[in-house]
This record gives C-alpha cells, structure tokens and sequence, in this order.
C-alpha cells in the first residue's frame, strides 16, 4: 500500500476549519485526517505564524502534523521579523517548507540560501519539504530538467545526503501554482523520474517527491496515482474543508487502488 503525504499551504490566509460556523462539516474533516493517518498517511498543515497554536488544537487528537512555511537558517540574533527554526520546533512544528517559489519571488531567495534554510531544518529535528520547479519561460525553453536538476544539486551541496534524506522534494512548476491549471500527469511523471533519477545519482535513494500546483479536489485522484507522485502540497484548496477533505479522501482511495 502507498503512503501519501498531503501538506496544506495556507500561505497568508486563515483557512476555513480555523474559525468554522459548521460543525458537522469539521467534523467531517477531522474524521478523514484521522482515518488518513491511521492508515499511515502523512497530513501536515502549514497556516501561519500567528495561528500555528490555534491550528494545533484544532487538530488535537488527530495525528495532523504542524509545518511552517518557512524559517531562518540562524537559531537566533538581529534578524528583524524572521522566526528561527528552534522556535519552530519550540512550538511543535516538525515540517518546514522551504524555497516555496513565491518566496524565491518576492523575498529573492535563492538556492544557496534555500539549502541554508533545509540545513537548519534539519538541524533542528525539523523536515524540509523542498520546493522546486521551472517557471514557464523555463519551460518553453525546455530547460524544465536542467532547472529543477540544477536546484537539486544546489541544495545537495550545502547539506549532503545523510542531511538530504529527511526531507522531501516539492515539485511545484511556478505557472501551474494558485492558476488553476495544473501540470498533466504526463509533465508530472517525466519531471518526477527526472527529479527521482538525479536524487539517485547523488545517493538520495528513496526521496519522497510530492507535487504541487492547483491540486484540486477534481484532479487529486489522477495526480495521486501517477508512479513516482508521493503526496500533494496544495495551497487554495487547503484553505476549504470540503476541498481539502475530497483531496485527503483521494489519497486514501488511491493508496488501496
Ligand atoms: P495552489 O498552491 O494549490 O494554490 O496552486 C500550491 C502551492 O503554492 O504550494
């Protein structure tokens, strides 16, 4: 049977079970996590900082684990607004997504920086979830598997294999994130044997490699089964119970298939 990982990007939003007015649907929501990680699956939802405790007790009980969605590479010192990854695990996070392209965008973040950040991670007990992924011009270009090979490497050097073995790889291709066009299964599977066979070449044997980029409710099951697909990162739809439950519900159906 397969063992899925589904993570919720809540990106700078509160996502619907926070503050719900439906009970019968969080409970719902709730019963499916607890079914998913019962069956050994691995939910993990990354809302913000400041609702990190809030989402904690809303999942008590139901082996959800806490991610961040990003963090520090220092423990501590004068850096204004960041949160370090030991105050991460302080508070009983255990996953961290690091390099998430709209990161990589807006705060300039680079490679090396990316692989910094996985280092601390690991450092402090906590599993990176590595994004990476070609932007469309990138594509158009065919240069999807040097890019991706390219960020792989980068981090492979800052924090070796043994590091490297924690963590998992989000393949998430910058034009189909929040766009409501995800990649077809044929782009899924070349980019996850792609990114599968460059682990291997570097001693990083069995990676987890999820994908992302409007996972929806619709397409879990297709995206789901392909063969090298390990779970989901999926960010708008995480943000609603009925979507999010459908694609927990999709990965439990797909581990029997
Ligand atoms: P999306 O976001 O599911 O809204 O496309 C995915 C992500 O950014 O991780």
């Amino acid at each position: 049977m397969r063992h899925y990982f589904i993570v919720g990007n809540h990106k700078m939003n509160v996502s619907e079970f926070e503050n719900s007015q439906e009970p019968e649907l969080k409970k719902r929501l709730l019963n499916t996590f607890t079914k998913a990680v019962g069956e050994g699956h691995t939910i993990v939802l990354c809302p913000t900082f400041v609702r990190m405790e809030h989402i904690a007790d809303v999942v008590d009980g139901t082996g959800v684990a806490l991610g961040s969605q990003n963090c520090h590479w220092e423990n501590s010192g004068a850096y204004t607004g960041e949160v370090s990854p030991s105050m991460l695990a302080e508070m009983g996070c255990t996953w961290v997504i690091v390099g998430h392209s709209e990161r990589r965008r807006d705060q300039c973040e680079t490679d090396e920086l990316i692989g910094k950040k996985a280092l601390a991670a690991l450092t402090n007990g906590l599993r990176p979830i590595i994004c990476i992924g070609e932007s469309v011009e990138q594509r158009k270009r065919g240069k999807t598997i040097d890019v991706i090979s390219k960020q792989i490497d980068s981090i492979h050097s800052v924090c070796g294999r043994l590091m490297l073995d924690a963590s998992v790889i989000a393949y998430e291709p910058v034009w189909a994130i929040g766009t409501g066009i995800s990649a077809t299964t044929e782009q899924i599977e070349e980019a996850h044997l792609a990114i599968r066979k460059c682990c291997r070449e570097r001693g990083i044997l069995d990676m987890p490699i999820l994908y992302g980029g409007s996972v929806s409710a619709d397409n879990a099951d297709e995206i789901l089964s392909c063969q090298h697909v390990s779970g989901a990162l999926v960010g708008g739809a995480s943000l609603s119970m009925e979507y999010f439950r459908s694609i927990v519900e999709s990965a439990i159906r797909c581990a029997h298939a």
